[in-house]
This record gives C-alpha cells, structure tokens and sequence, in this order.
C-alpha cells in the first residue's frame, strides 16, 4: 500500500473483532512512532501498550458512553506526554502535544497499511485512567488509540456510529482551514 493509499483508506472505524494483534504488528506500530519527527529529536511521547487483561479493563471502566464500541478492543496504546519532555518557544509554542500527535499519525497510517483500526480517541476519564495505570500527574494523558481488527458486531454502536462506519463524516469546505497566500483569503 502506498502512502496515498494509507491515507485514503485510514478511517475512525468502531467496529471491532476481539482477535488479538500479535507481537510482531504491535512492534511494527511501536516502530512507527519511533521513526516520527520531534522538535530537537526530543521524542516526548510516553506509550504504554495495554493487551493484558487488568490494563485493558482499567481503561474501559474508563471510557465515555459514546466509546463504549472500545470495549471490545484487544489492544489500546495509552498515548502520554509532558510539556519539559520537548521544545518550549514564544509564543506558546510547547511542542509536546505536536510532536506526539504526528508520533500517533504515523502509526495510525501504518495501522491501517496492516490491515488494523486504528482510532484515536478523547473519550474517557483520564485522571482515573492515570491513577489506575500508574502515569505520573505532570504527564498528559492525550489519546487512546483503541485497536484491534475490522469486525462484524455493529450492536454497541449508536446510530450516528453506523453511519460514520460506511460513510466518512464531510469535512469543511477546503477554503475555511486553507488560505491563499493570506489571512483569512480562501484557497480555492
Ligand atoms: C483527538 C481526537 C479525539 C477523538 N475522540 C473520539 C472519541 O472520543 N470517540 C470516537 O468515537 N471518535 C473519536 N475520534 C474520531 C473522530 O470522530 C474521527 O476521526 C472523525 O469523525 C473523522 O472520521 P475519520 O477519521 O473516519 O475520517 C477522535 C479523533 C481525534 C483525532
């Protein structure tokens, strides 16, 4: 699959199957976020990678209503980081959050190459999921990543999920986030 393609066909997918992903794809998304650029090289992402069963639960016990489709993930990548871990500039240029998120574009475009969902999320109680999972109060708990395969089982999603299963939700017409060459001047 070719990067274009990667990006094309990389969806917030919801339905999952329950199969594990093995070793060898979670080192392939571990390798993904490695290779990711960071401001200085600083690398701030913190991952904890949860598979076992009381990580996994900490988490879903965790999660927001809408999310509760994330209950059937065999894995989650709890994505951390903290504000001193990279570059702080003027202008409240703090690249931690920056850095990390591209880390997570990267591996959600490798995710998706190797055949798995891939879908970050905001959804969940994070100061629970902190303190159950040990991650130190001046580290960010930004996103889940909840992972797993394509499924079938459709039951946990709402209406407005299955929709957005076969049909990508629209984006804003391109002229609102791109201008041209000014301000607020619409590309076109
Ligand atoms: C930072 C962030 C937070 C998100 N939070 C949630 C969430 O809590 N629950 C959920 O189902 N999807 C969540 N999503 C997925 C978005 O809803 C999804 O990416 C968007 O609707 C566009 O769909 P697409 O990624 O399939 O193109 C989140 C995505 C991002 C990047």
């Amino acid at each position: 699959m070719d990067v274009s393609e990667a990006v094309d066909r990389r969806r917030a997918a919801r339905a999952l199957d329950e199969k594990p992903v093995s070793d060898g794809l979670i080192s392939e998304l571990i390798g993904a976020m490695r290779l990711s650029p960071s401001c200085n090289n600083n690398q701030p992402w913190r991952v904890i990678v949860a598979r076992d069963p009381a990580s996994l639960d900490a988490i879903k016990t965790s999660l927001t209503k809408g999310n509760v489709w994330a209950s059937k993930a065999p894995l989650i990548l709890v994505v951390c980081s903290r504000i001193d871990d990279d570059c702080k500039l003027a202008d409240r240029r703090d690249y931690y959050l920056f850095s990390t998120g591209l880390a997570v574009g990267e591996m959600l475009l490798r995710a998706t190459e190797m055949g798995l969902i891939a879908h970050p999320i905001a959804g969940f109680d994070a100061l629970a999921i902190k303190e159950k999972l040990a991650i130190p109060a001046d580290h960010v708990l930004i996103t889940l990543v909840i992972c797993g395969y394509p499924g079938n089982d459709v039951s946990l999603l709402s209406e407005k999920q299955l929709l957005a299963e076969v049909e990508r939700p629209p984006r804003k017409p391109v002229g609102e986030n791109f201008f041209n060459g000014l301000w607020g001047k619409p590309w076109a």
